[in-house]
């Protein structure tokens, strides 16, 4: 295992490397925390997408699917309470100017400080702390006072009048869409509560301080579920989404369980009646990965009075009306992107040489299986190999053509991308050195390294 001091250093140097993740805009100097997704993660990505999309929509008998647009009214936003509150403590270095997120930069130094205070709270708390923060530039701790830095993200969609008075956000966070389909999923697919709607959207943040890798983007895409229950039939289903959650980072994403643990919030938002993280220990410690949320009744009721239209859901048994309840799991998919490579990334000695190796469980893997001939340069093994990969992949679809460089290296480069399985054609399969070996392959497999002959009709199924 790689020791934590660099393994972050480690883990952003691999995904840039092997093609996983690269700065935005790179070419141009990079645009703070923005990130692209190269060849190898995209993959990742949409593997870990399809992995929760199963558990929360396939594996489900009552939730949806649903794909909103991510531009939305402006007023949703004011209702939402992001206008008027959806911001951070940023204070300004008056030596430097650079700006620090105050809530952060408390915690940093042991003391509990988080978004949700007050900024009268989180003021005072700086200032009985400030000898300890000096600024991350200039070392000086000469800090103005924190003010609240709304983080919503503007645009000038629609307005052609440059006046920019009345602006069209992008989205702060994506489970909007879910709430505003409420009443068109309910006319629409008749559902019986409780039921759940699933989304995987685009949000955006004007962070003051993106940092860490992925952890923390002005771009990100979060992936959501919303529960809508009965008035105060929160409690038995909230205990059962918090299970369900936990339970599927270690069995579907293969996270060590160790690394996982609940953190309850102390600093309750004033409409929610409970919320928890599901913390991971990143190479930065442990952090937030993902939250569970107990709303009540304060996203539907608020858009209803906004909107003026009636959210209230009918009881198909007594007729009676009601704003359900709602109970929220939402995480980043940076992040949980992040907790994977992390999770996976290994490195450990075989056949005398250190190797780095990504663990990672084979449907996630950017790479299902990766094809060789043994020497590029022999036109029957490569005429072979190119059969097996063609049979290869029609089956899996993200099959690699491998012929770069000897057998060691391949496996190598493999490794490190995390493909759990190398099959190789040499000339046993031509059957030129053991008859009884023709039509064979050999297949490596990545964890242990070891080496078994498979028949090419066989192969398919034995990597199944
Ligand atoms: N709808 C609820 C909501 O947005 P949140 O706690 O602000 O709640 C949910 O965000 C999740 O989104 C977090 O647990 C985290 O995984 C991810 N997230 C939030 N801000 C992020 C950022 N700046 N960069 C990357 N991921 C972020």
């Amino acid at each position: 295992m790689a020791d934590n001091d660099n393994k972050m250093e480690k883990i952003v140097s691999l995904a840039k490397r092997r093609g996983f993740v690269f700065q935005g805009s790179e070419i141009y100097g990079g645009l703070a925390g923005i990130y692209d997704f190269g060849p190898r993660g995209v993959e990742l990505l949409n593997n870990i997408k399809k992995s929760w999309w199963k558990s929360n929509v396939y594996d489900k008998e009552n939730y949806f699917g649903l794909d909103s647009g991510m531009f939305k009214h402006p007023r949703v936003w004011e209702a939402s309470g992001h206008v008027g509150g959806f911001s951070d403590p940023l204070a300004e270095c008056r030596e430097c100017n650079t700006r620090i997120r105050v809530d952060k930069e408390l915690a940093n130094v042991g003391v509990e400080a988080d978004e949700k205070m007050s900024i009268e709270e989180i003021n005072s708390l700086f200032d009985a702390h400030r000898e300890e923060i000096p600024c991350p530039k200039c070392r000086k701790k000469n800090f103005s006072e924190a003010r609240a830095f709304n983080l919503l993200v503007k645009s000038n969609l629609g307005d052609f009048t440059s006046g920019g008075d009345d602006p069209v956000y992008l989205p702060g966070e994506a489970c909007q869409g879910i709430y505003l389909n409420f009443k068109n999923i309910v006319d629409t697919m008749n559902p019986k509560l409780p039921f759940g709607v699933a989304q995987i959207g685009k949000a955006f943040r004007n962070e003051i301080s993106p940092r860490n890798f992925l952890f923390r983007t002005r771009e990100m895409e979060q992936a959501d579920t919303q529960f809508f229950v009965k008035p105060n039939e929160n409690k038995d289903a909230y205990e059962a989404i918090k299970k369900d959650r936990f339970d599927w980072y270690v069995n579907e994403l293969g996270i060590t369980e160790s690394k996982l643990r609940w953190k309850q919030h102390e600093n309750l938002v004033f409409y929610a009646a409970d919320a928890w993280d599901i913390e991971y220990e990143f190479p930065t410690g442990f952090d937030e990965l993902e939250g569970v949320h107990d709303r009540t009744d304060f996203d539907l009721t608020q858009h209803q009075k906004f909107s003026g239209v009636d959210l209230r859901y009918t009881d198909p048994e007594t007729g009676e009306k009601y704003i359900p309840w709602i109970l929220e799991t939402s995480v980043g998919l940076g992040r949980m992107f992040l907790a994977v490579l992390s999770d996976a990334y290994h490195e450990e000695e075989m056949d005398g040489e250190t190797r780095v190796v990504l663990k990672l469980k084979p449907h996630l893997a950017p790479v299902r299986v990766a094809v060789s001939p043994l020497l590029k340069n022999k036109p029957e093994l490569v005429a072979k190999a190119r059969e097996v990969f063609l049979m290869l992949k029609k089956e899996f679809g993200n099959v690699a053509w491998d012929d770069n460089g000897n057998i060691g290296k391949r496996y190598r480069r493999q490794d490190e991308i995390g493909t759990p399985a190398c099959v190789v054609i040499d000339f046993d399969t031509l059957g030129e050195e053991k008859p009884e070996n023709k039509d064979t392959v050999t297949v490596r497999d990545r964890d242990t390294g070891e080496q078994k002959r498979v028949a090419i009709s066989e192969l398919t199924e034995f990597l199944k």
